[in-house]
């Protein structure tokens, strides 16, 4: 057994889910096991197709698990106008060669949280039907997980697909209270966190004249993403992926963290998928999230930097 982390990331690549596998296969700390698909910003036969791709350009071996292809309960619109109609960037790029694992995700998560039992990092960088799938088919699985990383929720209700949720959490809510309830220890990366660590557009483009085949790969299938991101936010873009798996694997750079118990809202025309935060304790619960406030922003732009070898 080498001493490095075990690593698995469920996904649903996504533009900025694909920088947050580069950092993850380029971090020499951790090992990645694996990668278990959701769908979310676009619908799973791209994102795992997007996943086997990805891999195969970052030239790594590591097995894709295709998992659930729509929410637990209710049907929601994807976000196919930020990350393209095929979620990356609709460049046309050939497939991988590599296919995806038999095993559905949910399985793979509990086969691998066995296999590595108190040792997993799980990280979650999209909607959470598939860890929530998992949790139901074993509730003792948290105790296998040595750590569980979530990028989701808006934790003061700034949220980014509607005016109170920000988009994984607002996908599957089911899914996020499923999960949320389920584990006792969750280190939570939410949108806010995201906006207030964004970098400069003109910086990020010059990590992409790198010479390596990541950088010209993500160069092109994040154009439209930024594009995008220019004409909305302005001369900073922002990676809510990215932000989620610096503080998962190197959670030393964060600043400061704060644990509050935080509860995922399902109902209400206007607050759905709102993860509302017991900031003083009122209510009893325990304090089930390390709601991330503050990251080392050099430390998280020098990660993104390294990932695209640049
Ligand atoms: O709200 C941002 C999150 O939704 C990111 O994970 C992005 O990839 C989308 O899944
Ligand atoms: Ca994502």
């Amino acid at each position: 057994m080498n001493d490095r982390i075990p690593l698995l990331i469920d996904t649903d690549p996504g533009v900025d889910d694909a920088l947050a596998l580069l950092m993850a296969f380029d971090d020499p700390r951790h090992d990645v096991v694996g990668l278990t698909i959701a769908a979310g910003n676009v619908g799973l036969e791209h994102t795992v197709a997007n996943a086997l791709k990805l891999c195969e350009v970052a030239g790594v071996d590591v097995p894709v698990f295709a998992g659930c292809a729509s929410p637990l309960l209710h049907p929601a619109r994807d976000a196919a106008y930020v990350h393209g109609r095929d979620g990356f960037g609709d460049i046309g790029y050939a497939k991988a060669a590599k296919q995806a694992e038999a095993e559905h995700a949910a399985l793979a998560i509990l086969r691998l949280s066995h296999e590595y039992a108190g040792r997993l990092l799980l990280v979650a960088l999209g909607p959470l039907t598939n860890v929530a799938l998992a949790l139901k088919l074993d509730p003792a699985l948290p105790s296998r997980i040595a750590r569980l990383v979530v990028m989701g929720g808006a934790v003061t209700g700034h949220g980014n697909i509607t005016p109170a949720a920000e988009f994984n959490v607002y996908f599957d809510p089911e899914a996020a209270r499923i999960v949320l309830e389920g584990f006792p220890h969750i280190d939570l990366a939410d949108w806010e966190a995201t906006m207030a660590h964004g970098f400069s557009h003109d910086g990020f483009e010059r990590w992409l004249q790198a010479d390596s085949p990541k950088a010209r790969f993500y160069e092109a299938i994040s154009k439209k993403t930024r594009e995008w991101s220019s004409d909305r936010r302005g001369d900073h873009w922002h990676s809510a992926d990215a932000l989620a798996m610096a503080f998962a694997l190197d959670p030393e750079g964060a600043a400061e963290t704060l644990e509050r118990p935080v509860a995922v809202e399902l109902d209400g025309r206007h607050s759905r998928g709102a993860t509302v935060v017991d900031w003083r304790r009122e209510g009893g619960a325990a304090d089930n999230c390390r709601i991330l406030m503050r990251y080392d922003q050099a430390r998280f732009e020098a990660r993104m930097r390294a990932a695209l070898g640049a």
